[in-house]
């Protein structure tokens, strides 16, 4: 893809599933990338990856609800490689288990879900694209978002969901405050995608086959399917595209 080979890019949530796979692209793409995870070890296991297939990455642990957490990586990013390109703010948290239907839902869980899923995402654009702005001046941003911040395909998720939809008003505005500086901002929305988040729900049959026969493709995705569209709208090919919700899933939320 136009445009990567070269960059910095920042990955939340890099030590696993979709964003350890978008790292691993951003990486076979030319970016050098940041791993931030609050899992150090999982951040230091796709920094192994990166490096076994010859890239360059360096692994930063942050908890991406935690200001002055995410604020030092990224202070570090910086140091260590002079500057920020490409920010993919993606770290997210799932719990079919404690998420409910309103009426009963704890506000502890709520405010656990929502604080990193969304907070968390404020904090790591407020944060990263601080630093793009002071460094390359200009760049990309991808947040991951999900069905459930548009449709209510994952019923009793609804700290879930509302943290997932804002994440797509939190882009869409932040699209167009930073146009005019030359940052865009675009979210992936990957559909139902096999990575240790939905553990809960592969290991419940119940719950498991319906789902997979509401996907018109009818199938769950690999993290690695994801991979291709946060490469693209990080790259020089998506120039003309800022405030896209970008739909990997399918077809789940066609029907
Ligand atoms: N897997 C799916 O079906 C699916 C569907 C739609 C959206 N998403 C979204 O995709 C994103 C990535 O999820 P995934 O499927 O790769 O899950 P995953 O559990 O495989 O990976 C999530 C990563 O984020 C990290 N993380 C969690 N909370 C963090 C925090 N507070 N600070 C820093 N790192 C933190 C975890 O340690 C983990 O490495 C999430 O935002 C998720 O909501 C996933």
């Amino acid at each position: 893809m136009r445009g990567l080979a070269g960059k910095i890019a920042a990955v939340t949530g890099g030590g696993s599933g979709i964003g350890q796979a978008g790292a691993v692209r951003l990486a076979e793409e030319g970016c050098t990338v940041a791993v931030i995870d609050r899992n150090g070890p999982a951040a230091a296991e796709t920094v192994a990856r990166i490096a076994a297939l010859g890239g360059k990455a360096a692994a930063f642990t942050a908890d991406v609800g935690i200001e002055a957490e995410i604020a030092a990586a990224f202070e570090a990013i910086v140091a260590a490689f002079g500057r920020l390109d490409i920010l993919v703010a993606n770290a997210g948290i799932f719990s079919a288990e404690h998420d409910s239907p309103v009426h009963k839902l704890n506000k502890s869980v709520w405010d656990e879900i929502v604080g990193v899923n969304l907070t968390g995402m404020y904090l790591s654009c407020k944060h990263g694209v601080g630093a793009i702005r002071a460094t390359a001046k200009s760049g990309a941003v991808v947040m991951t978002g999900s069905p459930t911040g548009v449709v209510g395909c994952t019923p009793g998720s609804n700290a879930y969901g509302s943290s997932k939809g804002g994440v797509h008003g939190l882009a869409r505005v932040m699209a167009v405050d930073y146009a005019a500086e030359g940052i865009r901002v675009n979210v992936v929305v990957p559909g139902f995608t096999l990575s240790p988040i939905v553990h809960e729900l592969v290991r419940d049959p119940a719950v498991l086959e319906p789902l997979v026969r509401s996907i018109p493709l009818r199938r769950g995705a690999q993290p690695v399917e994801m991979s291709g569209a946060i490469a693209f709208l990080a790259s020089d090919d998506a120039s003309y595209m800022t405030g896209s919700i970008m739909f990997v899933d399918g077809g789940l939320t066609a029907v």
